[in-house]
């Protein structure tokens, strides 16, 4: 089936021989080389390419006349992250239009398949950034003025990438009437559940926010205990109460990145920047964790003779599917109830959906439950059970 060669020929694209992780960041080499791997898939599919300013690239099936039918994913990946993540939507789209193909089924309205770049915010911070910048929700200064870790501008790093930047909505979208994101489940719900396909309810509010702590340089051996202004100790108890604080309220905050200045061994160090991730259910209760672990952050900090300061990187507002086009993609089709559940994760849908485009999600069982990691995973024949209910799916609302 198209569908195991395609996953084939994408499996070494940046893989870590070390960890057999992904390093898809956006504008790098593997993850243009993922890109070119698409056009040609859209190529030799007879789909139509038109790309946007911002990295933004959909194949279009051109049939029929109206509103068009979105479907597609991302290519890029978190640092060390799994196969999955991203590419098992784009890999099932078209591996879906293939299927519609085989059973003979011509589209009443265009189809399209989508892969919105930089969906990790793993180089520039921001998630979602293409599909941010193509509905409006980022504008083009503000994108503008994002870099990498090495100081690199976001223009700067798609014009190396071969791109001319256009940063901005474009028009990629304008004739769009719904979009569905298939995706694998980053979690164990369907596991848990015993099915392979299910429907997304709701994404949770979450949000990056950058935490600086700043304190003061100094000897590790002559510089006496109570001498010290370590802002490492602002952070270490940060990162305990952030994580009391969700355990308490059943929610979720990590601190996952962290850099330290100037990282000696021997050395007091002057500056801890440290990122955390925060996950809430409402956007109510998202707002009140993170002021408690600032408050808790800047109590310690005071203790400590620190100073600690808190700028938002990456904020996404609660996303609610359109109920009505997701309770029809969960009983409509022949293989029984799928389940309807909420996630935690960040999706470009959650993007579109904000921006008033009616969205649902299909979510593939992950026998591990474990993402943004070397050991996510799904079965081949969960994979083909979702290309199958991507492929009912889009022969619904484009028949
Ligand atoms: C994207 O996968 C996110 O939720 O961080
Ligand atoms: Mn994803
Ligand atoms: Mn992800």
């Amino acid at each position: 089936m198209s569908f195991e060669r395609m996953w084939q020929d994408l499996g070494p694209v940046g893989r870590s021989a070390s960890s057999g992780g992904y390093f898809r960041q956006p504008f790098g080499s593997a993850e243009r080389e993922c890109h070119a791997w698409f056009l040609e898939e859209c190529a030799a599919r007879g789909l139509e390419v038109e790309s946007d300013g911002n990295g933004n690239t959909v194949g279009w099936w051109r049939a029929g006349s109206g509103s068009s039918v979105l479907t597609g994913s991302h290519l890029d990946s978190v640092l060390d992250g799994g196969a999955y993540d991203g590419p098992l939507g784009v890999v099932s789209s078209l591996a879906a239009i293939d299927l519609l193909r085989d059973r003979g089924f011509v589209p009443s309205r265009p189809i399209g398949v989508g892969a919105f770049v930089e969906e990790e915010g793993s180089r520039f911070g921001l998630a979602c950034l293409g599909s941010r910048l193509m509905t409006g929700a980022t504008t083009p200064e503000a994108a503008q003025e994002l870099r990498d870790r090495d100081g690199v501008h976001l223009l700067d790093a798609m014009a190396a990438a071969g791109l001319d930047p256009q940063l901005g909505r474009g028009t990629l979208l304008d004739d769009v009437g719904v979009f569905v994101e298939l995706h694998v489940e980053q979690g164990r719900d369907l596991v848990d559940r015993g099915a392979a396909v299910g429907v997304a309810s709701e994404i949770w509010p979450h949000g990056r926010f950058r935490f600086d702590f700043t304190g003061e340089a100094n000897h590790a051996g002559t510089t006496r205990m109570e001498d010290r202004h370590d802002p490492m100790l602002t952070y270490a108890m940060t990162a305990l109460a952030a994580n009391k604080q969700a355990r308490l309220s059943g929610e979720r905050a990590t601190f996952g990145r962290i850099e330290a200045v100037p990282n000696g061994t021997n050395a007091v160090p002057s500056r801890v920047t440290a990122w955390l991730d925060a996950r809430c259910e409402t956007d109510e209760s998202l707002t009140r964790m993170l002021a408690e672990i600032e408050r808790l952050g800047q109590d310690r900090a005071g203790r400590d003779g620190t100073a600690l300061s808190v700028t938002p990187e990456s904020v996404s507002a609660a996303v609610g599917f359109d109920a009505d086009l997701a309770r029809r993609l969960a009983v409509d089709h022949a293989g029984g109830d799928w389940p309807i559940i909420a996630t935690q994760a960040g999706h470009d849908a959650g993007v579109l959906s904000a921006a008033g485009i009616p969205t649902a999600m299909l979510f593939v069982r992950n026998p591990t439950g474990v993402s943004h990691s070397p050991a996510e995973s799904a079965e081949i024949a969960d994979c083909l059970v979702g290309v199958e209910a991507l492929a009912d799916t889009l022969e619904r609302l484009a028949g």
